[in-house]
């Protein structure tokens, strides 16, 4: 598959007939290299939780590319409102879809935003894990370390948050390495705003022996 990454948390995974991005914040996103316009062909769009910078351009590109929305039940009744198509799922087991499977994930982290003065009850949190042509990838949207990470199964590529503040900082994202064990990882939600200031360098020449690692410029793709 092919593997892209757009800054913050927002990927794009393409295998034949899916392509699924994850946390699509592109048009305010001030280290995107693309613009929703863009960006065609979309089948799948998976969304961890409710803030501007994880839903992003979901509506737009949902309704441009006639996506499928997957998120908790609370963010698919307001993506529902807006007309686009939605999936429902919670914590439990993973999901057949035509490209592999999806299972959504415990994550600790806020999920609620506002929208025209009103508050939006965005439901918990999530990461997700997806397996696609018999690889396991893990994005662990927004969050902190939790326990819940060792219960994971066989990762081949682990998506973690290391800019800190909000979610993990590189030592807890460390931490969460020892946790899950995953064969890859990737660094995320970094450097988008001052906040979360990190050097994905001192996180990648920390992980342990064995665990590969992919550094990827917003813009950048990978052959997975
Ligand atoms: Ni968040
Ligand atoms: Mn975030």
């Amino acid at each position: 598959m092919q593997i892209t990454f757009y800054g913050q948390s927002a990927f794009c995974l393409e295998a034949p007939g899916a392509k699924i991005l994850i946390d699509p914040y592109l048009s305010q996103n001030p280290l995107s290299p693309v613009k929703p316009e863009q960006v065609t062909g979309v089948t799948h769009i998976l969304v961890t939780h409710g803030h501007y910078d994880h839903i992003g351009d979901t509506v737009a590109l949902a309704r441009q590319n006639g996506a499928l929305v997957v998120a908790n039940g609370e963010l698919c009744s307001y993506f529902k409102a807006k007309g686009l198509k939605t999936h429902v799922m919670h914590f439990g087991s993973a999901r057949a879809f035509d490209f592999g499977t999806v299972q959504m994930v415990p994550a600790l982290h806020g999920s609620s935003f506002t929208e025209g003065g009103q508050t939006v009850d965005g439901g918990q949190a999530c990461g997700f894990v997806l397996q696609l042509e018999g690889k396991r990838i893990y994005h662990a949207g927004d969050t902190a370390l939790i326990a819940d990470m060792g219960l994971l199964e066989k990762i081949d590529l682990a998506l973690l948050p290391i800019g800190g503040h909000y979610t993990m900082d590189i030592h807890e994202a460390l931490r969460a390495v020892g946790l899950i064990h995953p064969a890859a990882v990737i660094p995320m939600h970094y450097n988008t705003f001052d906040e979360i200031r990190a050097n994905p360098r001192d996180f990648v020449d920390a992980l342990p022996a064995g665990v590969g690692s992919f550094l990827l410029a917003p813009g950048e793709s990978l052959a997975f």
